[in-house]
């Protein structure tokens, strides 16, 4: 993995930790007894690996947080809330330096309408947007909420809207992580090359996505590559977008993500929601994104073959179900 990173276990704790992270709602419901078993170890030996307490303290404090870090539950189980003398911060994990240098400059400045809350990079007392390896995000209130797509996709469409004027940042080339090359794969930019049980059900896919034409004029920008469990909702705001990781694609394509994703997590997503024109070429592309991703973690030592092969299966099983609604466009 390129974007230096210092050590392979720092490796391992980015790796092992998003490997819980995917989709924590669906091993609860679907599998939950051998999933936890699964993950038991994975949580312990991310809880060793991460930082301490004391360790995001000393960080928050360059970020002008002085408060006690909480660790925060979901994702990675790496973000912490930290408070400062009027509200709090995110300290989280920066994997990605060159990704998180162009985030902090742009998205502290971007305008975005009323209609999607966006938290704000934070720069340390020096002007640095990494501290010993982590970022700091501005809070937004809130919390998770299930379904809810139409405000999901309203605040997607904002939040691109504020993006669209941007150029392609050259850090996108250099990301080498199971998610950006699953990304390639799905769009053509790099082989597919996988144990037979995956290509079984990517294959396919990569078919119809050969003879699904992209919409003549769709126009690609930086995108949200990974919104599903990223929106917060607090009651007389407008909803909340965390957690950005960016990818030079069509804006119909993140929302596609959203609609493969609503299968994971058991909720019946409505295809009108989704009304973007291209969506078919968008659903397949995303559909094998998320399939590729299952062998690119197995590769990259985050997941076992097991593991990744239920997950294959299931979208292999849903693969009928999330292109029904996309027959043609
Ligand atoms: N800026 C923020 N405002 C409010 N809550 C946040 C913010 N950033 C993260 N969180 C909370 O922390 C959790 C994990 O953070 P996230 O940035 O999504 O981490 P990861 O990169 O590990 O997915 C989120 O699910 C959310 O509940
Ligand atoms: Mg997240």
């Amino acid at each position: 993995m390129q974007g230096g990173l210092a050590s392979q276990d720092r490796i391992d704790r980015q790796a092992g930790s998003r490997a819980w992270t995917a989709h924590p709602r669906w091993r609860w419901e679907h599998d939950r007894d051998t999933l936890m078993e699964d993950l038991t170890p994975t949580i312990a030996a991310r809880e060793r690996l991460g930082m301490s307490a004391a360790e995001i303290s000393r960080i928050a404090r360059q970020f002008g947080a002085p408060g006690r870090p909480e660790r925060l539950p979901g994702g990675q189980g790496q973000s912490w809330k930290v408070g400062t003398d009027s509200g709090a911060i995110v300290v989280k994990p920066a994997p990605h330096p060159d990704e998180a240098q162009w985030t902090g400059p742009i998205l502290s400045e971007a305008i975005f309408a009323p209609d999607v809350r966006v938290p704000r990079p934070i720069a340390t007392g020096k002007g640095e947007w990494i501290e010993q390896d982590h970022v700091a995000w501005t809070w937004l209130d809130g919390g998770a909420m299930s379904g809810r797509y139409i405000q999901k996709i309203a605040a997607a469409r904002a939040f691109h809207i504020g993006l669209r004027s941007l150029c392609r940042p050259n850090f996108m080339d250099r990301r080498n992580d199971p998610w950006a090359m699953a990304d390639r794969v799905a769009w053509g930019e790099a082989p597919a090359d996988y144990d037979a049980g995956s290509m079984a059900a990517l294959a396919p896919v990569l078919e119809m996505i050969a003879d699904t034409p992209l919409p003549r004029d769709c126009k690609e920008q930086v995108v949200h590559g990974d919104l599903s469990g990223n929106y917060v909702f607090a009651d007389g705001h407008a909803p909340g977008i965390i957690d950005i990781t960016p990818y030079w694609r069509p804006e119909g394509f993140a929302e596609a993500v959203i609609w493969v994703d609503a299968i994971w997590f058991s909720e019946s997503a409505q295809p009108e929601h989704f009304d973007q024109v291209g969506m078919r070429a968008y659903v397949l592309r995303a559909l094998a994104r998320r399939i590729a991703e299952q062998p690119e973690q197995v590769k990259a030592g985050m997941k076992s073959a097991d593991e990744a092969s239920r997950f294959v299966n299931t979208l292999r099983n849903a693969t009928f179900k999330l292109l029904e609604p996309w027959a043609s466009g």
